[in-house]
């Protein structure tokens, strides 16, 4: 039988939690070991069937400290990494700075699609994963491939925009292109999937993850003018490329989810002014919802 094992490495958004130049009631309670918010580190999430070998789903900035924290993903032996692929589903800083932490000649796939492939390229410094040892593969949007042996997956195009360091002006939001994607897994009957950056859910979205086993969804901001109301920024979450968790019952990740039969929804890529980090009616409602709150090391087996 195979066993999905789905290992959440980083459950917070671009800057983490506590962000290191936020001073937000959130960020100052995770530097107080006493409030009981424990430190969340950058968007990332582990593989694996068996446990042995471990895919990687975006590579974040904060990669050294979860290998760390992850005894799964340490080596067994002088030089080696139970770390076989990392999947990259933007360019988002958040999903790419960790390959410059991961490059010293240890081989491994790194996969993503052809515009991702292509912002890496574009980046010399990148070249720094020698392609003696790092593989790189481009996948077609919808095409089977597997990240790790036991593991089928596809990446398909998600209502996104081009990365931060990318825009120039008014960026295209709700570009379904393949600078943002998402991931199915399947695995012994069982289906999954892994979408942490997303700016709407339109229809075919909504029949795409309809009824699955699993699905860990962006959960940046409660409310589309969270940033702006908490005066940490001037950006709505839709201008950022993330759908709230709430809003009408078209533009609430809330509402357009809890009506699509999904057994298992977790919310992970949550920003450090998001409500839901701490117990109040925010976490409550979503929580009320049928919806989890990722943290780091929370594991899920699909059996
Ligand atoms: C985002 O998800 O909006 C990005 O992580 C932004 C960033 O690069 O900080
Ligand atoms: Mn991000
Ligand atoms: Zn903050």
């Amino acid at each position: 039988m195979t066993e999905l094992r789905f290992l959440v490495l980083g459950s917070a958004a671009g800057g983490g939690l506590p962000q290191w130049n936020c001073n937000c009631s959130n960020c100052a309670a995770a530097r107080d070991p006493s409030s009981g918010l424990a430190p969340q580190t950058q968007s990332s999430l582990a593989v694996s069937v068996g446990g042995k070998t471990w895919a990687i789903f975006n590579a974040s900035p904060d990669i050294r400290q979860q290998i760390q924290q992850t005894p799964q993903l340490h080596p067994s032996a002088l030089r080696q990494s139970p770390i076989k692929s990392v999947v990259i589903t933007n360019a988002d800083v958040d999903h790419i700075g960790g390959l410059l932490t991961i490059r010293e000649k240890q081989a491994f796939d790194l996969i993503s699609s052809s515009a991702i492939d292509a912002v890496l390229d574009a980046n010399p410094v990148f070249r720094v994963l020698d392609p003696a040892f790092v593989r790189r593969h481009v996948i077609s949007l919808d095409e089977m491939f597997s990240p790790l042996d036991g593991i089928e997956a596809r990446i398909f195009a998600v209502p996104g925009k081009v990365a931060l360091f990318l825009e120039e002006g008014e960026p295209e939001l709700g570009l379904e292109g393949e600078q943002t994607i998402g991931v199915e897994f399947v695995a012994g009957g069982r289906r999954a999937y892994y979408i942490p950056g997303c700016a709407t859910l339109p229809d075919w979205l909504c029949a795409r993850i309809r009824g699955a086993d699993l699905v860990f969804f962006d959960g940046t901001v409660f409310t589309d003018d969270e940033m702006i109301r908490v005066g940490t920024g001037v950006k709505t979450g839709q201008r950022m490329g993330h759908m709230p968790i709430t809003g009408d019952s078209r533009s609430g990740s809330l509402d357009v989810m809890s009506k699509l039969d999904i057994a298992r929804m977790v919310y992970v890529h949550i920003n450090n002014t998001n409500p839901i980090w701490r117990d109040g009616p925010e976490r409550g409602a979503v929580t009320a919802a049928g919806f989890e709150i990722g943290h780091d090391g929370m594991e899920i087996n699909l059996a």
